[in-house]
């Protein structure tokens, strides 16, 4: 047991969170504790079936709590932490950022101090290709690029960037950058937009796609981006920022316009009914148009390329779905359905 390392994953009840908890279990043989909150946005229910023992603890808390982090730290002395934790959708940072800065940016601060007090071996931020802001008109962006966040989402993430590279030069702090681009797959919280629209669809409502629908965003398989993680985690120099992309942009639309077809196939809804729920409804405010980023880094120098195509990610993600629908019904009440209230129907009037 003493050899044993022990990963300290933050946000683990997450979407990517908690498929992270599943793949370090099964390709590695370190320890796991999974420190999370339990926001709207956590869920138990993604670990079912990872018991606590020797290889999994799961701990309810908050990454703000910083004499939470300085025993946790001293009893579990992690080799290595991944921080998933975060307030993590763009349109809820636009009605109230106060959360989004709290855990954010002072989550971030409070395991970055925790770490370099208990010399922890590594520390990988997880962030997001949204730090770099709007690339349209412009080349992919590449770890080196400027910061340019447009939302007090990506404000505060490219914030913990900031702190992160100031801790590694100030106090040699052991960290590394992880950018991804848009995730999808199974056990997403319906805000997002590809389990927004299934769910959407098998309840019978309009899509509402934001200005055009001719935004673009590259779409990356969540074990994909598993993956991603664990290559820096494993071999990445310390010090170091890795973007992490899918080469599969695509605007709103055509993923909308794919996601029926897939659905009708699959579903055995009628693809044209569908298609005519399509809803330009106002944009957000401070959209960006399109994210590119260049991911040569991880390719060439970790051997790290996506293994799984939008195409076929996106027939597992919805047969997951279609086949998970208590899961989707449990998520969408409470919190969520009073905030789909709000901006759904009484935002848009779509029905
Ligand atoms: P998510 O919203 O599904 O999950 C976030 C998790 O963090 C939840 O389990 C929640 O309970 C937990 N959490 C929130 N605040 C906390 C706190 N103060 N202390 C402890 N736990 C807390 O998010 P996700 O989509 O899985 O994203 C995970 C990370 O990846 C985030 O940092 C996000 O910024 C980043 N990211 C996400 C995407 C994407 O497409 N989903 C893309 C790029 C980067
Ligand atoms: O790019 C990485 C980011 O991807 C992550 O850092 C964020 O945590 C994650 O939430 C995601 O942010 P987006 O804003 O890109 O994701 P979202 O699913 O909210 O929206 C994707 C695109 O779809 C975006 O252009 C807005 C648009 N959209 C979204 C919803 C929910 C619509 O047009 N209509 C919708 O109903």
């Amino acid at each position: 047991m003493s050899n044993v390392k022990t990963v300290l994953v933050t946000g683990g009840c997450g979407f990517i969170g908690a498929h992270f908890v599943r793949y370090l279990l099964d390709h590695t043989d370190w320890r796991v504790v999974n420190l999370d909150k339990l926001t709207y946005a956590g869920d138990l229910g993604r670990l079912h079936g990872v018991d606590a023992g020797d290889r999994y603890q799961f701990v309810r808390g908050d990454i703000v709590d910083r004499s939470l982090l300085s025993d946790l730290f001293r009893q579990e002395t992690p080799w290595a932490v991944v921080n998933f934790a975060a307030e993590s959708h763009v349109d809820k940072s636009i009605l109230d950022p106060w959360p989004f800065l709290q855990t954010n940016v002072m989550g971030v601060q409070a395991l970055l101090e925790a770490a370099r007090r208990h010399n922890t071996d590594r520390l990988i931020q997880i962030s997001t290709d949204e730090v770099y802001g709007d690339t349209e008109g412009q080349e992919p962006s590449s770890e080196d690029s400027a910061l340019q966040p447009s939302s007090p989402y990506s404000a505060s993430k490219a914030a913990a960037d900031l702190l992160c590279l100031a801790y590694q030069r100030t106090y040699n702090a052991r960290v590394l950058i992880v950018r991804c681009c848009n995730n999808f797959g199974p056990f997403q919280f319906p805000e997002k937009l590809i389990p927004f629209m299934i769910s959407a669809a098998l309840r019978g409502n309009d899509f509402p796609l934001y200005g055009d629908g001719g935004q673009r965003r590259d779409w990356l398989f969540v074990e994909d981006s598993c993956a991603a993680v664990l290559a820096v985690l494993e071999k990445g120099p310390l010090g170091s920022t890795y973007n992490a992309s899918a080469g599969s942009l695509r605007t709103n639309l055509e993923v909308v316009h794919a996601l029926c077809g897939v659905l009708a196939e699959e579903g055995g809804l009628n693809q044209s009914e569908l298609l005519g729920r399509v809803r330009f409804v106002k944009d957000r405010p401070g959209h960006d148009r399109r994210y590119e980023i260049d991911a040569r880094r991880i390719r060439l120098e970790l051997g790290w390329s996506p293994q799984v195509a939008f195409e076929t990610g996106l027939r597992q993600t919805v047969r997951w779905y279609l086949s998970h629908r208590a899961w989707l019904n449990q998520v969408m009440s409470g919190e969520h359905r009073a905030y789909l209230e709000a901006v759904y129907t009484r935002g848009w009037g779509l029905g």
